[in-house]
């Protein structure tokens, strides 16, 4: 096998995307797959230092253009220095957001549109695109106050990352209703899982999802 297979999770922050993302890396390995889990903004250490910047809440005055052209510099690092490598090597990749995070946040939630996103998406990401993207939309209200309250635990310690939890509500609305607008948009690699039951109901779930998927892909080892 020469191509991998590239999965990446998308939600709302607080949504538990990144606690269904570890469950499943997990459980991929334990089935002897070769896996590699990255995130954006991050995974990288090039990444991370524009995931500071971008993140911190005392980042004023960013004009939006420039938020729009740090997550794709974000995101061709990471491309570049961890997703094509891995995906060369037939490995699944796993990564936390990708362009649709942006199409939803910057597009929708600072009101972009989707056209420049998506255009930045072919000149920067050569146009690749997920093999399959879980959404995971729980509850608006729900995920919008475990978002503030993990944030103000990470404040405590020291680790300031709530620039976007500190929107207000109808950027977070906006953000919503654009990636229920992706979704319907692209049904075959967007795949929507309701957040409002157990996380081991959604992890059974996700793990039938992408094992179906896998063997599709012909990426069969260990199933
Ligand atoms: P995280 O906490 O899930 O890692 O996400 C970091 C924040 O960055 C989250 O509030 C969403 C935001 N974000 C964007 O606004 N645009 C993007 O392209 C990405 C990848 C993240």
């Amino acid at each position: 096998m020469s191509r991998g297979f590239f999965l990446t999770f998308e939600g709302l922050d607080g949504s538990g995307k990144s606690t269904q993302l570890r469950r499943l890396a997990a459980h991929l390995e334990a089935q002897g797959l070769r896996i590699t889990v990255t995130r954006q903004p991050g995974g990288t250490r090039i990444g991370d230092r524009i995931r500071a910047l971008l993140l911190d809440s005392r980042t004023e005055r960013l004009d939006a253009m420039a938020e729009l052209g740090l997550m794709f510099s974000d995101r061709a690092q990471c491309l570049g220095e961890v997703i094509r490598p891995a995906l060369g090597a037939g490995r699944i990749v796993l990564c936390d957001r990708y362009t649709d995070s942006t199409e939803a946040y910057q597009g929708g939630g600072r009101q972009l549109g989707s056209e420049p996103v998506l255009r930045m998406h072919q000149v920067m990401c050569g146009g690749l695109d997920p093999d399959l993207t879980i959404l995971l939309l729980a509850d608006f209200d729900r995920s919008l106050a475990r978002a503030r309250r993990r944030n103000s635990r990470a404040a405590g310690n020291g680790k300031d990352e709530g620039r976007f939890e500190g929107e207000n509500l109808p950027f977070h609305r906006r953000v919503f209703e654009k990636y229920q607008e992706i979704a319907a948009r692209e049904p075959d690699r967007v795949v929507t899982i309701q957040g409002d039951r157990s996380i081991e109901q959604i992890h059974q779930q996700i793990v039938g999802l992408v094992k179906e998927r896998l063997q599709d892909a012909a990426v069969s080892a260990g199933y």
